[in-house]
Formats: C-alpha cells, sequence, structure tokens
C-alpha cells in the first residue's frame, strides 16, 4: 500500500523526516541494534503517523522544526511498538522482510525496542510544550497496556466485543489520534480544535486496525507474510471472530482451537468465517468509523488543507493489504 498520491503534497516533509529518522537509529556505541532498527526502516512502512502530524499541522501555523519532532517521536514510538509486538506474536515477517525477532532473536529485538522507546522520549522533549509531552507518554502507556490486555484475552471466547474495541483503541487508534492531535498542538491551534483532531485520528485508527484484522482473515499468504487466520490461531479473537461466534454450534468448534491447530484445519475456520458474513459485518463497522472520521473534518472551517486528509480516509476505504 503506498501513499504516493499524497506525496506529491508533503514529499519535502517525508523525505526530511526519513533522514531524520535515519539520524535518529544511528548509534556508534551499538552497532547492532543500529542495524537491526535501519533494516525496519529500510524496509518500508506508510509513515502514516508522521503523514498525519504534517497534514494535521498545515491546519495552522507551525515551526517546521517542531512538526518534525513530533513526527519522527510519534514513528519511533510506532517502529517500537512493532519491533516488541513481533516478539509477542513470534511473526517472521514484517514490511516483507524477516523480522528483528527472527533474524536476531528475541533479545536483540527487545533492545531495540526500548531503544527505539527511549530515542522517542529524546525527540519528545524537543518539542517545546507540555500538552505534546503528555499526549506521548500517556499513549506510550496506553499502548502497553493494549498489547497485555491482548496477551491476558487469549483463546477466551467468553470475551464481549467491547473489550476488543477497549484493546485496539489502545493497541492503535490512541498513537494515530495522538499524531493528529500533535499537529494540531504544534501548529497552535485552539484547545477545541485539538479534540477534533483526536477524535479523527482515533475514528481512522480504529477503522484501520478493524481492517488490518479482516485482512488477517481475507489476505493472501503471500501479501501478509504469514498465514491467514494466524491471529485466530493464536488465540487473538478479533472483529470477525466476534460475528462468527453469534452462532453458537461455530462457537463450539472454535473453542477447539489452539497453537497446534493445522494450517489446514485453520483453512476450513476460515471459510467457515467468510461464509457467514462476518466480514461483511466487520467491513461494515470499518466503515461507519471512518464515515465518524469524515463528519469530524466537516466540522473544520473550510480549507484546502483538508483535503489531503479526506483523500487519506477514502483511500484507507478501500485498503486491500
Ligand atoms: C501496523 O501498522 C500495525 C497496526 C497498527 C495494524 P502499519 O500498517 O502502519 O505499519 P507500517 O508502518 O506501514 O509498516
Ligand atoms: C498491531 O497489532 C501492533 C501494534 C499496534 C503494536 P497486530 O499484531 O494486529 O499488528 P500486525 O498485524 O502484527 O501488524
Ligand atoms: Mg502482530
Ligand atoms: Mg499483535
Amino acid at each position: 500500500m503506498k501513499l504516493n498520491f499524497l506525496y506529491s503534497n508533503i514529499q519535502a516533509d517525508v523525505a526530511a523526516i526519513e533522514e531524520e529518522l535515519r539520524r535518529a537509529v544511528a548509534s556508534e556505541q551499538a552497532p547492532l541494534i543500529e542495524e537491526a532498527a535501519l533494516q525496519l526502516l529500510d524496509a518500508g512502512g506508510k509513515r502514516i503517523r508522521p503523514i498525519f502530524v504534517c497534514l494535521t499541522a498545515r491546519l495552522g501555523q507551525f515551526e517546521w522544526n517542531q512538526v518534525e519532532q513530533a513526527a519522527v517521536a510519534v514513528e519511533l514510538i510506532h517502529m517500537a511498538s512493532i519491533v516488541h509486538d513481533d516478539v509477542v506474536d513470534d511473526a517472521d515477517v514484517r514490511r516483507g522482510r524477516p523480522t528483528i525477532k527472527s533474524k536476531w532473536g528475541n533479545h536483540v529485538a527487545m533492545y531495540t525496542g526500548d531503544f527505539l522507546f527511549a530515542k522517542s522520549l529524546e525527540y519528545m522533549t524537543k518539542i517545546l510544550n507540555p500538552e505534546a509531552h503528555q499526549v506521548l507518554s500517556n499513549v506510550t502507556v496506553e499502548l502497553a497496556v493494549g498489547e497485555i490486555e491482548q496477551l491476558r484475552a487469549k483463546y477466551n471466547f467468553d470475551q464481549n466485543v467491547r473489550t476488543y474495541l477497549r484493546r485496539i483503541k489502545r493497541k492503535t487508534a490512541l498513537l494515530i489520534a495522538a499524531s493528529c492531535q500533535l499537529g494540531g498542538i504544534v501548529a497552535q491551534l485552539d484547545p477545541k480544535m485539538h479534540r477534533k483532531l483526536f477524535l479523527f485520528g482515533y475514528y481512522v485508527g480504529m477503522s484501520f486496525q478493524i481492517t488490518d484484522d479482516i485482512l488477517d482473515f481475507t489476505g493472501s499468504e503471500k501479501s501478509l507474510g504469514k498465514p491467514a487466520g494466524e491471529d485466530l490461531r493464536q488465540g487473538n479473537i478479533t472483529l470477525p471472530v466476534f460475528f462468527a461466534m453469534e452462532d453458537k454450534d461455530f462457537q463450539m468448534k472454535l473453542r477447539d482451537i489452539t497453537e497446534q491447530t493445522s494450517k489446514d484445519e485453520m483453512q476450513t475456520f476460515i471459510k467457515e468465517i467468510k461464509a457467514s458474513g462476518a466480514i461483511k459485518k466487520s467491513e461494515a463497522v470499518a466503515e461507519n468509523y471512518l464515515q465518524k472520521a469524515i463528519a469530524i473534518l466537516e466540522e473544520f472551517p473550510p480549507s484546502k488543507e483538508l483535503r489531503p486528509l479526506k483523500q487519506i480516509v477514502q483511500f484507507l476505504d478501500k485498503r486491500k493489504y
């Protein structure tokens, strides 16, 4: 998935952030960590969080340096979280390349994640606004809580959809919300607008993770870098599963899933989930969040700077991988 269509607007900004990210991960003291972090950086990624910082900042008046610090800080937090997430999820591929944990092992991945979090702190503190510090420290805590909650909820087929929504809010939506809010903060928008931008990012983020969870069932092994249904095999109950569980007989079958369940057996589950209409229902929920995001943008005074934000939302609506 490429956000190229946006880059004509903010190409120079993204290039500058990219350079700063490379400087951020450079470490003379720990060449192994630098190598690992650089591999993740070079593998690509959409940089959607820094892009949101840049685009929301354009709604106000900003000093570029402040936007850049915020953009780099959020991407570093994101990078740290995915390095750790791949340890927890035992993932071998990230951004089409071997994960840090698979190439260098869990210990290196742990410290690389810690290093990236610590580096984000360095950038955070260069943002000359205590509200920004608060937003970023909060979101970092919430992220960790979200991942822990997910661990605790594994293979628990008795949980309800509200616990799922709370989890994805913490592990994904809040960082995107924070990215949008930070743009507003560094651009010195009216505090009422900060809240609106936060909500916009929250809705986008919720939809983003739900789509990611749908793709785990509908994507191919090649596009996912892991077999389809891997979330469920690992006991991570996502929105399509909640919908499919409305069929109580099917729910009983799902309860037999363990990490030992084979790829072939998972195929049967995936087929049944697809046939149940659960994917369509989940897509409708994701779409609904995006509509709410668009509605928030409608509340802003008309400006051409809103256009790329709307374009991202429309683009995410059609995300297929
Ligand atoms: C992956 O995030 C983790 C989720 C929150 C679903 P992205 O899809 O933004 O990952 P990259 O940065 O583009 O690789
Ligand atoms: C998203 O969780 C990762 C974080 C927000 C930390 P997932 O485990 O669902 O994401 P992918 O599929 O590995 O990118
Ligand atoms: Mg994962
Ligand atoms: Mg995960």
